[in-house]
């Protein structure tokens, strides 16, 4: 995708091996690029969420392997990497997936050779990453098509979308997002209802930022609109990333999707997720239950940032001094509300058969799995523990 009309990645290597990527967390107020040199600043990068969306933690994550590699090849130093990346964010289980493949990859070698495979593994899962959503968007497009199709010729397609499962949360191209570009630069008219996505306004300050780059319509709703417009006809199709989708088609992803899956049913609106297939976990079957549901500070809710007039980043208080705060980062969208799954190999039905039939390889069996935490306690800052 293109900032400032250049065709940019969001993350890549640099010439003294360290990884460039850009600080999610300046957006849409300044376009920052920051170094990643260790392990642990990977780590850090994903907890404070300056990097952040699911196929993104999987390929930060996969880096951060490789620069734990640098620093020390020894199987201790692999572990304590992926120990410690591993605990950052419990719901994308792109980042697990990520770093079960970096380990893969490396367990096995003699110590002499890993740095050097550990970068050419990175450096695939995010050119895989960069392939799968352009297959999604293609996939996606045949959908935005046929709405387009049945409408006045010119009238935009009106997607709806939830937080930001766009370029910014992908090495390139977006989930959600892919078939709006792939339309967009078709010429077929589209339009973006963009969700806020209160507390960390992943879709007013991120999507919106990143549609405005490729000069894609849209309009910013405040969370509790999408009903509203859905009742008025004013949403075509919902499109909505995910960090987590269940071996029988449950789908987690940001706070709020469900009750947008919710309103899209009571209206008819398509409501499809989309999804690369290390996104899927075979081995969890009852996403409400088993999904550990990530549980973030509670300055997120109590705090709004943004620019003044004046050009200062600044952040002020929104609730009482005293009241309790709850900040849980992901919902659970049970499949029955899910009209279907974009993937990179077609649109299934979010059902167990048909995401076992697209993905033979990928299935496992879940009681060889530990299980993890459902509902960790509460938590009220950094950094964050898995239990
Ligand atoms: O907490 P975030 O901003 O990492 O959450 C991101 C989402 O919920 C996205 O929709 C999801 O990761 C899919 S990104 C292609």
């Amino acid at each position: 995708m293109k900032v400032g009309g250049k065709h940019t990645r969001t993350i890549w290597v640099e010439a003294d091996q360290s990884i460039g990527t850009i600080d999610q967390t300046q957006l849409p107020h300044r376009y920052a690029t920051i170094r990643i040199e260790t392990a642990e600043d990977a780590a850090r990068a994903i907890a404070t969420m300056q990097v952040r969306g699911a196929p993104l933690i999987g390929a930060a994550a996969a880096y951060g392997m490789a620069l734990a590699a640098r620093q020390d090849p020894s199987d201790a130093a692999l572990e304590r990497a992926y120990a410690a990346l591993l605990a950052t964010r419990p719901t994308a289980i792109n980042l697990k997936w990520a770093l079960d493949e970096m380990m893969a990859a490396l367990r096995n070698r003699a110590r002499a050779e890993r740095v050097a495979a550990a970068y050419q593994r990175a450096e695939q899962i995010a050119d895989e990453d960069v392939e799968i959503n352009a297959a999604i968007g293609r996939h996606g497009l045949k959908l935005i098509e046929e709405i387009a199709g049945k409408k006045k010729p010119g009238a935009p397609v009106n997607v709806l979308t939830h937080c930001n499962a766009g370029w910014l949360a992908t090495v390139d191209w977006g989930t959600a997002t892919s078939a709006i570009y792939q339309a967009h630069d078709k010429g077929l008219p589209v339009h973006v209802w963009v969700d806020e996505t209160r507390p960390r306004n992943q879709g007013a300050s991120l999507t919106a930022w990143e549609l405005g780059q490729q000069g894609v319509a849209h309009t910013v709703i405040p969370d509790n609109t999408g009903g509203h417009l859905m009742q008025h006809g004013e949403v075509d199709i919902a499109i909505v990333g995910t960090d987590r989708v269940t071996a029988q088609g449950d789908v987690a992803n940001k706070i709020g999707t469900y009750l947008k899956a919710l309103a899209a049913k009571d209206n008819n609106v398509p409501f499809y997720v989309a999804l690369p297939s290390p996104t899927i976990d075979f081995a969890v079957v009852d996403g409400v239950n088993e999904i550990p549901i990530e549980e973030r500070g509670a300055d997120e809710v109590t705090t709004m940032t943004g620019r003044t007039a004046d050009g200062r980043i600044e952040s002020v208080r929104v609730v009482p001094e005293g009241s309790n705060v709850a900040n849980y980062g992901f919902d659970v969208t049970p499949a029955r509300l899910v009209t279907g799954l974009i993937t990179e190999r077609g649109v299934l039905a979010a059902t167990r058969a048909a995401l076992a039939a697209a993905f033979p390889e990928r299935v496992t069996d879940p009681s060889a799995r530990p299980r993890e935490s459902g509902n960790p306690e509460p938590r009220t800052g950094f950094p964050l523990t898995r239990e």
